[in-house]
């Protein structure tokens, strides 16, 4: 039977995203897929109802899912969400399985397969289908953009009548995903950038991209490309070396991350108490607690009148069109490989994609960083 897609409106407060987006559900009608989405769910997303060819509305949730075969999602279903999924269907979005035990769980009690986002393996083959790294572009892009606003100076060198004005000084702290679309902007805004990364590979991508590198002596590759935690001297290092130009920055965007670890704390409130007044730091690591001592994740903090650290959260969901048209994509192409000539899914569990990203399947917990003991 062909595969009946359901797409919810997103519950979660401040998601404005949403999994699908008319160019990727008009592919997959193409595939022979019957899509339902729930009426008015997309316009956060700033797309309408009739945007979408082909798409049935369905005006409540519960009648939405009752029929679905496969479930795209942004964010992770709530239990009350997963009790409207009929047993044996599938799910693909973002599981956050680290803090989601029950929500696996009643996956496994009706036999629903789920694949989870964060774990698509970050290969070359799947680039295409890697929703961190889409979404983690778009963070960067926000990161700065927000750093721009709050500033008190101008980004580019202008001269003007009244005299000329100097660029603003950046920092980039965490050349990754994020961190390079952060340099990118800031550069495009006439910003003189600065970054640091831990990677060693980092240096030559900060670089081709017009940004100076700072070299704190500290090199912490990990396992699969990610960085590892740093040694208590490493830290000391790092910040003797980081304290100085982060003193004569405008602007710091913060996108420093450990798998599976918090947020490494890389600025002290000391370092943020010799910071410019009036400088900005833009905490894009707040979901795992921030880079910085001082952020509260989902506020802003005034420190003392000279510097305000910002901790946003969700920030994807600030850009929700091209973060939706993107993330969209991300799924179309993860699942689209599986759909047979007759709009039926087979998925491949022995598929290095596939493999590398099913949290749940036949009633057991089966990716191996979140399998239970039992
Ligand atoms: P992430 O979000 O885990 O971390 C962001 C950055 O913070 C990383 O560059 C990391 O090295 C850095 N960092 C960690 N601790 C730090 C510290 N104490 N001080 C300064 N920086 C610190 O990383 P993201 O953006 O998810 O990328 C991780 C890796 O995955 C990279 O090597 C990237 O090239 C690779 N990747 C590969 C892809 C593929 O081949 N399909 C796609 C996307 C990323």
């Amino acid at each position: 039977m062909p595969i009946r897609l359901a797409i919810p409106n997103e519950i979660q407060s401040g998601e404005r995203r949403i999994a699908l987006d008319p160019s990727v559900a008009k592919k997959l009608t193409g595939l022979k897929v019957s899509i339902s989405m729930q009426a008015g769910a997309a316009l956060s997303s700033h797309f309408k109802d009739d945007d979408f060819v082909d798409v049935t509305m369905v005006d409540d949730a519960a009648t939405l899912y009752k029929e679905a075969s496969l479930i795209f999602k942004v964010q992770p279903p709530t239990l009350d969400e997963v009790a409207n999924i009929p047993d044996g269907a599938t799910i693909v979005g973002f599981m956050a399985p680290q803090n989601n035990a029950e929500m696996m769980q009643a996956f496994c009690d009706k036999n629903i397969t789920s694949l989870a986002m964060e774990l698509v393996p970050r290969i070359t083959r799947a680039q295409s289908m890697d929703a961190l790294s889409s979404q983690a572009s778009i963070s960067g892009y926000m990161g700065v953009l927000m750093g721009a606003q709050k500033a008190s100076v101008f980004f580019p060198m202008l001269t003007t009548a009244a005299g000329t004005i100097r660029p603003a000084k950046v920092l980039i702290i965490g050349a990754g995903v994020a961190g390079l679309q952060a340099i990118a902007t800031a550069k495009r805004l006439g910003a003189i950038v600065e970054a640091f990364d831990v990677r060693s590979a980092t240096r030559e991508q900060v670089e081709s991209l017009g940004g100076k590198f700072v070299d704190t002596g500290v090199s912490a590759d990990g396992e699969g490309g990610y960085a590892r935690e740093l040694t208590e001297d490493e830290k000391q290092q790092q910040q003797e070396v980081l304290a100085k130009h982060i003193s004569m920055a405008d602007v710091v965007v913060t996108t420093a991350a450990i798998p599976g670890r918090p947020s490494p704390k890389i600025i002290t409130a000391a370092m943020v108490a010799d910071m410019k007044v009036g400088a900005v730091i833009v905490d894009l690591a707040s979901e795992g607690g921030g880079n910085c001592e001082l952020t509260q994740p989902g506020e802003s903090v005034d420190y003392e009148g000279r510097v305000t650290i910002y901790g946003p959260l969700n920030v994807p969901s600030e850009l929700p069109v091209n973060a939706s048209e993107m993330y969209a994509k991300n799924l179309f192409n993860l699942v689209s490989p599986f759909i047979t000539e007759d709009g039926e899914l087979e998925l491949d569990f022995d598929d290095d994609v596939i493999a590398g990203c099913v949290l749940t399947h036949a009633g057991k917990i089966v990716h191996e960083r979140y399998r239970s003991e039992s």
